[in-house]
């Protein structure tokens, strides 16, 4: 179901920034759905050559495939060269990188990389794509965040700590562009059904939410406010974890509940 509205309001491109797969895929998928050209970024050229083509089949969009990987030190500025002729009007930065295990036993180097892909790369980029975002009547910047950055995250230190990151950066744009047409959005999933999930997985987590239910909550908030948090046990969680309880009840309920699966 194209969407006048939306592709004059974040169209024409949007860049998914992990867009090939699991919850990226859906992010593609439903900006791609609803009539806008997708800028697609992963690693792995296949799965990001057969998303680009279902996406150019199904709903009729152009595609661009970087394969690129953004734990990279130059990768912000690479990509932004790259799509440097498209006319972008909304950015989704999706990938992450989760090195899991006591903080002391990780190899320094799968840490390192987490702090590229999760936060040095998403600043860099929007530092380069802001101003071309906001000479536009309208535009969008998601950034995709986690349950595990609202509490410390044991066995996912790093990577909750990213996390955290990502929403204080997403909250500070949202009000420095308040009197612009630049709609900040900052999602924090709990548990995403995606097939690594799932096969990780021997129950069902709670609140755990399919990557289209995700995306598609997430886009109904977009321009309403700075975070969100998708799935009601999901909020409930964010506010006892963020809110309610004393910090060090509130990290051990983060590694009862997460021990070893949700990311
Ligand atoms: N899965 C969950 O339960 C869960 C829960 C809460 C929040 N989240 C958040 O949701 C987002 C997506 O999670 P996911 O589980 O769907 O992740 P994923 O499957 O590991 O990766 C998602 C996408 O990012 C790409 N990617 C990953 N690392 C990259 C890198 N270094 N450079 C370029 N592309 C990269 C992947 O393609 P390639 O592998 O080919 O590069 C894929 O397209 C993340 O921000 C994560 O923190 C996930």
């Amino acid at each position: 179901m194209t969407d006048e509205r939306f592709i004059q309001k974040y169209g024409p491109w949007v860049l998914v920034a992990g867009g090939s797969d699991g919850l990226g895929g859906a992010w593609s998928e439903a900006f791609a759905k609803r009539g806008l050209n997708v800028a697609l970024v992963a690693r792995r050229r296949e799965p990001l050559e057969s998303k680009a083509k279902e996406l150019e089949a199904r709903y009729k969009v152009d595609t661009l495939t970087i394969s690129l990987d953004l734990s990279s030190a130059s990768a912000a500025d690479e990509l932004s060269e790259g799509l440097s002729g498209v006319e972008l009007g909304s950015v989704v930065y999706n990938a992450a990188l989760s090195p899991g295990g006591i903080f002391d036993k990780t190899p320094k180097d799968a840490l390192l990389g987490a702090l590229i892909t999760n936060v040095v790369t998403p600043t860099s980029l929007l530092r380069n794509l802001l101003p071309r975002l906001l000479e536009r009547d309208h535009s969008a910047v998601v950034l995709v965040s986690s349950l595990a950055g609202y509490a410390g995250s044991s066995s996912l230190a790093t990577y909750g700590a990213t996390k955290a990151y990502l929403r204080m950066l997403g909250e500070a744009l949202w009000e420095e562009n308040r009197a612009t047409g630049l709609d900040v959005l900052v999602t924090s999933p709990g548990a995403v059904t995606t097939p690594g999930l799932i096969a990780r997985s021997a129950k069902k987590i709670p609140g755990q939410l399919s990557p289209d239910a995700i995306v598609e909550l997430s886009l109904s908030h977009l321009g309403k406010s700075p975070t969100f948090v998708p799935g009601i046990v999901n909020q409930l969680a964010a506010t006892l974890l963020g809110r309610v309880l004393p910090r060090s009840s509130a990290t051990s309920l983060m590694r009862k509940s997460s021990s070893g699966i949700a990311n």
